[in-house]
């Protein structure tokens, strides 16, 4: 089993979506002995912006490419590659300023590519990353979940669905601003659901053995 984890708190793994999507990685990896794991840190080693030049080089044909498009394309190529080979995908989600941490747009930006991650058909697009199982771990100040003021949960399932990634949990950690009570039960919440989805991952993987 290949695990990736993406963590986009500003805070690296201080932050308490990085931290629950640690505690659900390590009960997964107990469970999976032979398990590996690729941690990806977008605040530690941010991508960046997309602009005009980067999004030329994926546009440009490949022998017409300039040595700095190049770089751009196998820059973006191998996060691409390193979401390919992983069976599971684990997200640390913070919600800042109602959306997602703009690291994580930037890394979308560069892992969202016509022709590689997804193409257009006469059908529709399809999306090309598939057979994979997302879990996301959302941390908020607040309580938006299943309201209409929950803006991120429906943007971060589009997305990962329109590259093929359709098979998401979302696992909430909110009211971390509201008192320190409602934080520790916010987080004891999400990290219980996160234990019962790592165990129910292992009767799955044990059944289909
Ligand atoms: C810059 C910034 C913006 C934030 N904006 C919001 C917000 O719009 N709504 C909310 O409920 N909480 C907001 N918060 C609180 C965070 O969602 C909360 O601290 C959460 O723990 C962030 O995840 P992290 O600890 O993994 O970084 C914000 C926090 C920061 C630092």
């Amino acid at each position: 089993m290949n695990i990736l984890q993406i963590n986009s708190s500003i805070f690296s793994n201080g932050g308490q979506s990085s931290g629950l999507a640690d505690e659900f990685v390590a009960r997964l990896r107990a469970q999976n002995p032979g398990s590996r794991l690729t941690v990806r840190d977008l605040a530690a080693d941010p991508v960046p912006h997309l602009d005009a030049a980067r999004f030329g080089a994926f546009l440009a044909k490949p022998e017409e490419r300039t040595p700095a498009q190049q770089a751009v394309v196998n820059y973006s190529d191998a996060l691409v590659e390193e979401l390919k080979r992983a069976d599971i995908v684990v997200l640390g989600l913070p919600l800042y300023n109602f959306g997602l941490p703009s690291t994580l747009k930037a890394y979308f930006d560069h892992v969202g590519r016509a022709g590689v991650t997804f193409k257009y058909t006469e059908k529709g697009p399809i999306g090309l990353l598939t057979g994979k199982k997302v879990y996301v771990f959302a941390a908020r100040g607040g309580f938006y979940a299943g309201t209409p003021g929950d803006t991120q949960t429906p943007y971060i399932r589009a997305f990962l669905s329109f590259v093929g990634m359709s098979d998401i949990e979302f696992i909430y950690a909110e009211g971390l601003s509201v008192s320190e009570a409602s934080k520790q039960q916010g987080i004891a919440k999400a990290r219980a659901e996160g234990y019962r989805l790592a165990d129910a991952e292992r009767d799955a993987a044990l059944a289909a053995a």
